[in-house]
């Protein structure tokens, strides 16, 4: 009854044991995954990935590390992908200002230009936001995103955002670093924010929570992020469960 909203099974990291490692899930009570993709080759591997398997859900598009790949009509391919019934979301997409792999104003560019094609194909957006918060919610005005649906994947803003956040509709992903020593600003925001706002997710093969931090993460660890928010709320593991994989069913609409 777990919705990893999140993950990358498309990762070189998974290409010796995919099959295996997608069975696991379901014993583990996986029971929908979001593959998510971050440029259009990856995209590609994620439909497959959805063809393949009836539980898992596919999204397109450029993650701002990409962005200064994209070229005249990289949109047009993300338009004739989005059409495959499996694709919910496009994303991820957004700013990563940490790592700088394309010039801000590319990324911003290419993350205008895709909330558009969103919008054109009202499908939600995966948001991807690493210490950059500030144009982010600058975007969000500038391109009028209230209601269009979407998530702000692997949220790290203050409680300050989040609220701003859910006056524009969009859901906040929780992931595995709230399972971290001294998270203080994502518990403080997981406790403040309604659990009808909230999903969570493993974003694996990265953010592997504790206990197995520092080794390869995969959806069924999605689990340990749900028992943490559940410790904060003070309310129980089946309730995150259950409610987050409605939140989820709700926002990318499976
Ligand atoms: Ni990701």
């Amino acid at each position: 009854m777990l919705f990893d909203t999140h993950a990358h099974l498309d990762d070189g990291r998974f290409d010796e044991d995919r099959q295996q490692v997608i069975e696991q899930c379901k014993a583990e009570g996986v029971e929908l995954i979001l593959n998510a993709a971050s440029n259009l080759h990856t995209s590609i591997k994620s439909i497959a990935l959805a063809k393949e398997h009836d539980f898992i859900y596919a999204s397109v598009g450029v993650h701002p590390h990409d962005a200064k790949s994209m070229d005249s009509k990289s949109i047009d391919v993300l338009r004739d992908l989005s059409l495959n019934p499996k694709v919910k979301a496009i994303g991820e997409i957004g700013l990563d200002y940490h790592y700088d792999f394309s010039p801000r104003e590319v990324q911003k560019q290419r993350f205008m230009e895709q909330i558009d094609l969103a919008k054109q194909l009202k499908l939600p957006i995966i948001v991807h936001d690493r210490e950059s918060h500030g144009d982010i919610m600058e975007i969000f005005k500038k391109m009028d995103v209230k209601n269009m649906g979407g998530v702000l994947h692997s949220f790290s803003g203050s409680l300050e955002m989040a609220r701003e956040c859910l006056k524009l509709g969009f859901y906040l992903s929780i992931s595995g670093p709230i399972t971290f020593k001294n998270n203080v600003k994502t518990i403080e925001v997981v406790k403040e924010i309604p659990l009808e706002m909230l999903l969570i997710e493993t974003d694996s093969p990265y953010l592997t929570p504790v206990p197995y931090r520092g080794q390869r993460n995969y959806p069924g660890y999605v689990r340990y992020v749900a028992e943490k928010i559940a410790e904060i709320k003070g309310i129980s593991f089946e309730e995150v469960a259950k409610k987050t994989l409605e939140n989820g069913k709700r926002l990318f609409d499976i």
